[in-house]
């Protein structure tokens, strides 16, 4: 469970996130392809390279801090990224290291906005996101094998 405190610090990022969220996001690709090289291959590079993959993520980003409280408003989003995470392999493992990324990112485009206060929420609302996800990602993956094994 998330706070209200994170919640109310998350949501009040929100328009900052919304200003600079293009910005943030392509840092955050820059630092972990910097840091996990190997995660390279899982993405489309051509969309990185013309800034539309940082721009999902920052629409992601930006709707999730925006409905942080109402999540089922956040649902077909939530499903077209796991279906897309799926098709192209995503673990859970590899959160720790996107979220590492985008919280680092925050901090080098945010700079003072980026408080200790602001960076806790931040990592308390990642992995909560995460979880999101994982758990979505699981049951996909699942439904995935059990239609492999039907028509094998
Ligand atoms: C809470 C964390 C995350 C959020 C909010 C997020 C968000 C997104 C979004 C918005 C897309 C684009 C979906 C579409 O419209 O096609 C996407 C695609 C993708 N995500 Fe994530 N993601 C997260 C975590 C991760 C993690 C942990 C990985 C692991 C490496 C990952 C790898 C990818 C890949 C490979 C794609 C496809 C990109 C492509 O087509 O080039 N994401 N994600």
């Amino acid at each position: 469970m998330i706070s209200q405190q994170t919640i109310d610090i998350v949501k009040s990022t929100a328009p900052i996130l919304k200003k600079n969220g293009q910005q943030i996001t392509t840092r955050m690709y820059e630092i972990m392809f910097q840091n996990h090289p190997e995660i390279r291959g899982q993405f489309d590079m051509s969309a990185q390279g013309d800034g539309s993959q940082p721009a999902r993520l920052a629409t992601a980003v930006y709707a999730y801090a925006a409905q942080i409280d109402n999540l089922p408003a956040l649902k077909s989003m939530v499903e077209k990224i796991a279906h897309r995470h799926v098709q192209t392999h995503v673990t859970p493992e590899q959160y720790p290291i996107v979220g590492e990324s985008l919280l680092q990112a925050m901090k080098d485009v945010l700079g003072e906005a980026a408080t200790e206060e602001v960076m806790a929420a931040w990592a308390k609302a990642y992995q909560a996101l995460s979880q999101v996800f994982i758990h979505r990602e699981h049951d996909i993956y699942i439904d995935e094998e059990r239609k492999q094994v039907v028509h094998s």
